[in-house]
């Protein structure tokens, strides 16, 4: 069986080829993100591997269909990209992988914590200038600080025991209060709460209609003022430009980002030689507190051997016709 893989770098190969020793799929790997246009490439294959600013709208599924693909493998845990009623209307079996690292992304979130609070961008940037001076890298400790936490899944719960571990006071929202968390120590609370006492709020919820903008101008007011905001989540779970305002007024005092509203244009290319046309990254770019990475939080080895083998595996079984082993993994 032939598995196409769009948005496929070096470091895919790598992970898929390995993991395919005990498997023998024939692979396709295209570098191009797939969308309406390079649904072309797709040439006798039953199964389309794609990631996760690949398009996989009503239209894109439809064409695919056309082409004969029976299955869509996501390789990443969010699944905000797929039209699932088009999916499920179509026949498209789709999978995804639920936790590959819940622990990379969560030790992602709390390197932008540490990295804002003590400033190293900052300090690495100034010794290399010979520029020993410690004038503007004031950090506070986060030993007794309050940290929210909104969403406690696979992440979430990694990240609230990191915080735990560090002495933190960790609040808690989700849609169900988890009894070991709880038993843990993390106090669960109403959203408006949370967003009252934390000093740092670090987002680990999916996006959906209820979680798009969930940081905007209408929560922020809620917030300490200088409070640190971390997003590994999704880009849309922050409105940039009413975080752009806050950041001007001070009232966000550090914001992390590893995800980006609109990082479909930007995220997983080098455009070191373009012009960047999007004003609004240059902008939060030019904020001494804020540090974007280009969604890497969950670039660890670990991470993406586990993203090849639960993928293949899944692909394996569905096309045997079984659910696939790992709990989670069918989204269609
Ligand atoms: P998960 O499905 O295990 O947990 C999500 C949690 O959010 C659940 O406990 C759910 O009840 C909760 N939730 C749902 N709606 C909510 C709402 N309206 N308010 C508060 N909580 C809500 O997902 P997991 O594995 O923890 O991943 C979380 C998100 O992290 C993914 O949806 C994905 O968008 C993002 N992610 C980012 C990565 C990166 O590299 N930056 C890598 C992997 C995931």
């Amino acid at each position: 069986m032939k598995i196409t893989f769009f948005s496929a770098k070096p470091y895919d190969k790598e992970s898929f080829l390995h993991a395919n020793e005990a498997y023998g799929f024939e692979f396709e790997f295209f570098e191009t993100e797939l969308s309406a246009p390079t649904v072309e490439m797709v040439q006798s294959s039953e199964v389309v591997c794609a990631f996760v600013n690949d398009k996989l709208n009503r239209q894109v599924l439809e064409a695919l269909a056309v082409k004969g693909v029976k299955m869509i493998a996501l390789r990443c845990a969010g699944f905000n990209n797929l039209d699932i009623e088009a999916a499920r209307e179509l026949g498209i079996r789709v999978c995804r992988v639920p936790a590959y690292s819940p622990e990379a992304v969560a030790e992602h979130a709390l390197a932008m914590v540490m990295a804002l609070n003590r400033k190293t961008h900052k300090a690495y940037n100034r010794v290399r200038e010979q520029n020993f001076s410690l004038q503007g890298l004031l950090g506070f400790n986060l030993y007794q600080k309050t940290v929210g936490v909104i969403g406690t899944g696979n992440i979430g719960k990694a990240f609230c025991r990191m915080m735990l571990g560090m002495g933190c006071n960790v609040l808690a929202f989700d849609l169900i209060a988890d009894k070991n968390l709880e038993a843990e120590g993390v106090v669960f609370l109403p959203l408006i709460m949370l967003l009252q006492q934390s000093d740092i709020i670090s987002l680990h919820c999916p996006l959906n209609e209820q979680t798009t903008h969930l940081i905007d101008k209408q929560t922020i007011p809620f917030m300490k003022r200088g409070v640190m905001i971390i997003n590994t989540g999704r880009g849309k779970l922050i409105d940039t430009k009413d975080a752009i305002d806050a950041l001007k007024t001070g009232h966000i005092g550090y914001l992390g980002i590893d995800v980006y509203e609109q990082e479909e244009k930007l995220f997983f290319k080098d455009l070191s030689t373009h012009i960047i046309q999007d004003d609004m990254i240059q902008r939060l770019m030019s904020f001494p507190n804020v540090l974007v990475t280009a969604h890497q939080a969950f670039f660890t080895k670990e991470a993406l051997e586990q993203i090849a083998a639960v993928t293949l595996d899944s692909i394996a079984t569905l096309n045997k016709g079984e659910q696939p082993a790992t709990k989670g993994a069918l989204v269609v």
